[in-house]
């Protein structure tokens, strides 16, 4: 009887404990969250994630001659993502990519937010969307089309940005290699910026195959939006014509990145063509791997795509001890433009409480061993 009552206040004072911890946390729903793997099986393609940060930690696909791998970067370790600042697999936000200054002014109402690259603010800020344990709402690894719903709340003043935001993504793997998914928001009280963006870092060749300049490519966007020292947007468009960035007909990663100021790398947006509408789907980028066959098809409602060539990886252990260096993966980021809420030409990048954000990215990935380009 008494070891019963002990173990009851036992219990109580670890809860009490917890309650005090999650109190004064930042954030009580993500610490009861549990981290784990989840998995979406289709045929012979497999996709795991994790609700944390609602990332994408492994994708499986055939090669041509039927040989698996995995196309995504990532850690052995759900240890390893948590103190990760690459942003492998992530789902970025509040504001995927960069503010300036970490700071901007919306109806009248100044807001400071967390830098964390420098002055500026990167994805969010120090501890941004891809930092926190997502709830799982919905998951069913069965039927047609199995799918995944990982849900977030954002609190009023997370990382400096106004209101509560309700946050969902639904990762869909369809049949024929397509993988769909579907970003939504809903302010719930004030206007706030938001840009969510999905950044898995990709390697056709497999996660553990070397670089992607051999990689082809094709962006379907006559003009990046320029940018300063800093990567932050002068508010101008430069058309591409006869610039490195120009891939309306494709060319390898590699042929030109050389040319590139400062050799860093590609790290840009470009500014989508096609129609404006946020409804129709447009198709943003297609890659495709020689060496194995694979190729992917981005479509997307997103005015934008931030094209980013892993430039910063350096030696970066992986998956099963892999060695991740500079370029050895592409990022294919659908987003609105970097700092938008400073460029009143940019498409506006505001969700208020009537109108709800939603974003749509559909990957379709082919082993044909023919290039889908356009
Ligand atoms: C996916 O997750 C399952 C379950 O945790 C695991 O057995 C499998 O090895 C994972 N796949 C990859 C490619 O990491
Ligand atoms: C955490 O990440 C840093 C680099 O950002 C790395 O140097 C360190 O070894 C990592 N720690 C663990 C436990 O993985």
């Amino acid at each position: 009887m008494k070891s019963t009552v002990d173990k009851k206040m036992a219990n109580i004072s670890v809860l009490l404990c917890f309650i005090i911890i999650a109190v004064g946390s930042a954030n009580v729903s993500a610490m009861n969250q549990q981290v784990r793997t989840y998995v979406l099986n289709k045929g012979d393609a497999s996709l795991n994630l994790t609700n944390w940060g609602a990332s994408i930690t492994s994708f499986v696909l055939p090669d041509k001659h039927g040989k698996l791998a995995d196309v995504v970067l990532g850690y052995d370790t759900l240890e390893e993502y948590k103190n990760d600042s690459t942003y492998f697999g992530a789902l970025v936000g509040r504001f995927a990519n960069r503010i300036g200054g970490a700071r901007f002014t919306l109806n009248g109402i100044h807001y400071k937010l967390v830098a964390n690259e420098g002055k500026n603010i990167l994805h969010g800020g120090k501890i941004g969307f891809s930092d926190v344990a997502w709830e799982v709402i919905k998951y069913h690894n069965e039927g047609h089309a199995p799918y995944i719903v990982f849900a977030y709340h954002s609190f009023d003043g997370e990382q400096g940005f106004p209101g509560d935001l309700h946050v969902t993504v639904k990762y869909t793997l369809l049949g024929h290699y397509r993988l769909s998914v579907i970003m939504k928001a809903k302010a719930l009280n004030k206007p706030t910026p938001v840009n969510l963006a999905q950044h898995t870092y990709w390697n056709l060749g497999g996660h553990n195959s070397g670089d992607i300049l051999s990689n082809d490519i094709q962006i379907f966007g006559s003009h990046i939006t320029a940018v300063d020292s800093e990567l932050i947007p002068t508010g101008k468009f430069l058309p591409v014509k006869g610039t490195p960035y120009d891939f309306l007909r494709p060319h390898s990663v590699g042929s030109r990145i050389e040319k590139l100021p400062e050799s860093k790398g590609y790290d840009i947006n470009y500014v989508l063509d096609g129609p404006a509408s946020n409804r129709k789907l447009k198709r943003a980028a297609v890659v495709y791997d020689k060496k194995s066959g694979r190729s992917l098809v981005l479509f997307t409602n997103a005015p934008g795509l931030q094209f980013y060539t892993g430039n910063n990886l350096k030696n970066l252990i992986g998956k099963y001890g892999a060695v991740y260096k500079v370029y050895n993966a592409l990022c294919l980021e659908t987003q609105g433009f970097p700092d938008a809420v400073h460029h009143p030409n940019f498409p506006s990048t505001i969700v208020t409480p009537g109108k709800p954000y939603k974003h749509v990215m559909l990957f379709k990935f082919s082993t044909k061993s023919r290039p889908p380009f356009a």
